[in-house]
């Protein structure tokens, strides 16, 4: 049988539910996606994602960042987990660490995390509640490659939803949920095969564009 396209290496960082890890496990399935899980990385023991992980038949590993005195220490047992596992790519998925500038600068460029809103505007927690508040009128969320700054790098893609009246928390958590299972695996797909190259801190993803797609809210056609 002829040896198929190499697949990057990739590692999963997660704290918690791990739904996005779920749909990167999902896209992972298809043969040709250019991204093969070879670890899933928990900071905690009762992960939800970790059984995820295991039903598809993905190493895992709990790093409890309680058992180490440092940041650094943390971080020097999921390095050694992350090179064990071979990886080269490392997505974070609802990891709740923050990681020191050592970490990220090692993995610049191969490192990318998924934020629920539409970057710049609203870095941190409580994304959802904060665009109710300012009352915008697309939310959404984006995949960026990590820098030193929390919620901060080179944006490799965004999904936008409308806030719609009504909508509470969670009403708009769940929408922009929905779009971060559809964002994340396409961004790392285009990271795997080689399609984003960072210019002037910028990310340039590579393809032919149509540049006619139109996004409004309210739109029109959807009010009666
Ligand atoms: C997601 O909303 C993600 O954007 C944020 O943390 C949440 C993780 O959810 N960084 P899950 O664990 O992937 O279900």
């Amino acid at each position: 049988m002829p040896a198929g396209p190499t697949r990057r290496r990739t590692a999963v960082l997660i704290s918690g539910r791990g739904s996005n890890l779920q749909a990167l496990i999902d896209a992972a399935a298809a043969p040709d996606y250019p991204a093969e899980l070879v670890l899933v990385l928990s900071n905690r023991q009762d992960a939800k994602g970790l059984e995820r992980a295991e039903a598809a038949g993905i190493p895992t590993r709990v790093v409890p960042h309680r058992d180490y005195e440092t940041r650094a220490d943390f971080e020097a047992a999921v390095t050694e987990a992350l090179s064990e596992a071979g990886a080269e790519l490392v997505c974070l998925a609802g990891f709740m660490r923050v990681l020191t500038e050592a970490f990220v600068s090692r993995w610049q460029g191969r490192l990318v995390n998924i934020h629920p809103s539409l970057l710049p505007a609203f870095p941190g927690l409580d994304t959802h509640a904060r665009a109710l508040a300012a009352g915008v009128k697309l939310h959404g969320c984006s995949v960026h490659l990590v820098s030193a700054e929390v919620d901060e790098g080179p944006i490799i893609g965004q999904a936008a939803v409308p806030v719609l009246p009504g909508d509470d928390e969670a009403a708009l958590a769940a929408r922009v949920l929905q779009a971060e299972h559809r964002l994340y695996p396409q961004c790392l797909g285009l990271l795997a095969g080689d399609r984003v190259r960072v210019e002037d801190g910028r990310a340039v993803v590579q393809g032919d564009w149509d540049a006619n797609g139109r996004l409004l809210n309210p739109d029109p056609r959807s009010l009666r």
